[in-house]
């Protein structure tokens, strides 16, 4: 019998319903904060990859499904099947000339990415991803207004436990002299690094710092190798700039922590990089990505123009909805008439569901804000309800409402 491609998923009809709230949510918010989707081929010129992604990177190095196609001089025709968007969205935007719209130009998109990775939890060979692109804009504004944007799409997604974490990785001038010293230290320890450490010394020597190599990891605990790592190498202008991001992080209330070792799998960014993870997926814990790449557009061929973005995996948000989904209640009551709200819960509770009600008998919105949270369904009882002698059931996750007579 032949089976779906390893690393491959078939999205089931029961499955559908998710992704489509996924895609509904994401097309709101972002349409909202006034990005256009964009839809580009799920192929592109290998050259593209090698040179918009970077050549000493995993994904370009091993991860690509590249095939020749038709005529004598293969090389021109190679194609790739796109590992990620954020460069072909770049690719559209030159060949566009998007640049003469006025900026900021700001982007999204929804589709599926292809990386020949070896599969396992969380790591699929094809996975979709949902990505806004900003492009034209340097202030931290444009940084922080992406990082909240995907923090508050995952907060609609009704996920609220997440870790933000922010770097940032300088320009490439003051970056060159953080990597120059980065050397220096290791190079006693060349020998005892791992394969791939050893090339990325060479050709990305940052790329070491989140290698998975547990004695690669011991080499970068030591004294006098820890303290260059985590040392504070950015210029002025860089330290500016990062400072403001925070300062405007802060200012949204956004909480995120700082990681100098997260210097993320792709070779475009500066300045600004940063993650969303979650300790429910496991090993693969990210489950959003991105940050500035100013000098990308420029490398691509276009004018000079600051960039900034994010992707996010939908087979990972699926997964911490579906894990979030196992967690939560049954049915949270929302009712200001506390006896109303104790019989309808230890009925629901008698027959077989989870069910809780608010203790305080707090005002009706901040009850139901508490049901999102906790609950799948939030049972509702209000004067319209027991004057009519039924129920309003909300599904939390879609916000539809029906009418029951019976509980
Ligand atoms: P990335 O970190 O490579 O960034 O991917 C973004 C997200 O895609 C990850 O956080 C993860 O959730 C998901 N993802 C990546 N690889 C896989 C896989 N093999 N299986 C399942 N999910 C996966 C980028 O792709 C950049 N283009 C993001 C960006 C946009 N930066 C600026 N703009």
């Amino acid at each position: 019998m032949i089976k779906v491609q390893r690393g491959c998923k078939d999205i089931l009809p029961e499955d559908v319903l998710t992704w489509q709230m996924i895609e509904k949510t994401a097309r709101d918010l972002f349409q909202a904060a006034n990005y256009k989707e964009i839809r580009t081929p799920i192929f592109e010129a290998t050259e593209l990859f090698k040179r918009g992604v970077g050549d000493s990177t995993d994904i370009v190095n091993k991860e690509m499904y590249t095939f020749s196609v038709g005529g004598a001089n293969k090389d021109e025709n190679s194609i790739t099947l796109r590992p990620e968007n954020t460069a072909g969205v770049v690719r559209a935007y030159i060949e566009h000339g998007f640049n003469r719209k006025s900026a900021p130009v700001k982007l999204w998109y929804f589709g599926p990415m292809f990386r020949y990775e070896r599969p396992q939890k969380g790591r699929q060979r094809q996975f979709h991803q949902i990505g806004v692109e900003m492009f034209g804009v340097s202030e931290p504004a444009a940084d922080s207004e992406v990082i909240a944007l995907a923090i508050k799409f995952l907060n609609k997604m009704g996920l609220n436990n997440l870790e933000a974490e922010i770097n940032s990785l300088g320009c490439p001038e003051c970056r060159q002299k953080y990597k120059d010293k980065i050397k220096e230290v290791l190079k006693p320890y060349l020998n005892e690094l791992c394969d791939d450490c050893k090339v990325r010394y060479e050709k990305n020597p940052l790329r070491m710092l989140d290698c998975k190599n547990e004695h690669c990891a011991s080499i970068f605990e030591k004294d006098g190798i820890k303290d260059v790592i985590s040392g504070d190498f950015i210029c002025e202008e860089c330290r500016e700039h990062y400072n403001k991001v925070k300062e405007y992080l802060n200012v949204l209330g956004i909480k995120y922590s700082e990681n100098k070792m997260l210097v993320r799998g792709l070779d475009y960014y500066n300045r600004t990089v940063f993650e969303i993870k979650s300790d429910a997926l496991g090993a693969q814990s990210a489950v959003a990505g991105g940050g500035r790449y100013d000098g990308l557009v420029e490398m691509l061929g276009g004018d000079k123009t600051p960039a900034v973005g994010f992707a996010l995996g939908v087979e990972r948000l699926y997964e911490l909805i579906q894990h979030q989904d196992e967690e939560k209640l049954d049915y949270f009551v929302v009712s200001t008439m506390p006896n109303d709200a104790l019989l309808a819960v230890n009925k629901l509770r008698d027959k077989g569901y989870s069910a809780d009600f608010d203790f305080q008998n707090r005002k009706f919105a901040k009850q139901l804000e508490k049901a999102g949270k906790i609950a799948k369904k939030a049972l509702i009882i209000g004067e319209d309800e027991v004057n009519g002698g039924y129920y309003t059931v909300k599904d939390l996750a879609s916000g539809e409402q029906t009418r029951v007579e019976e509980i």
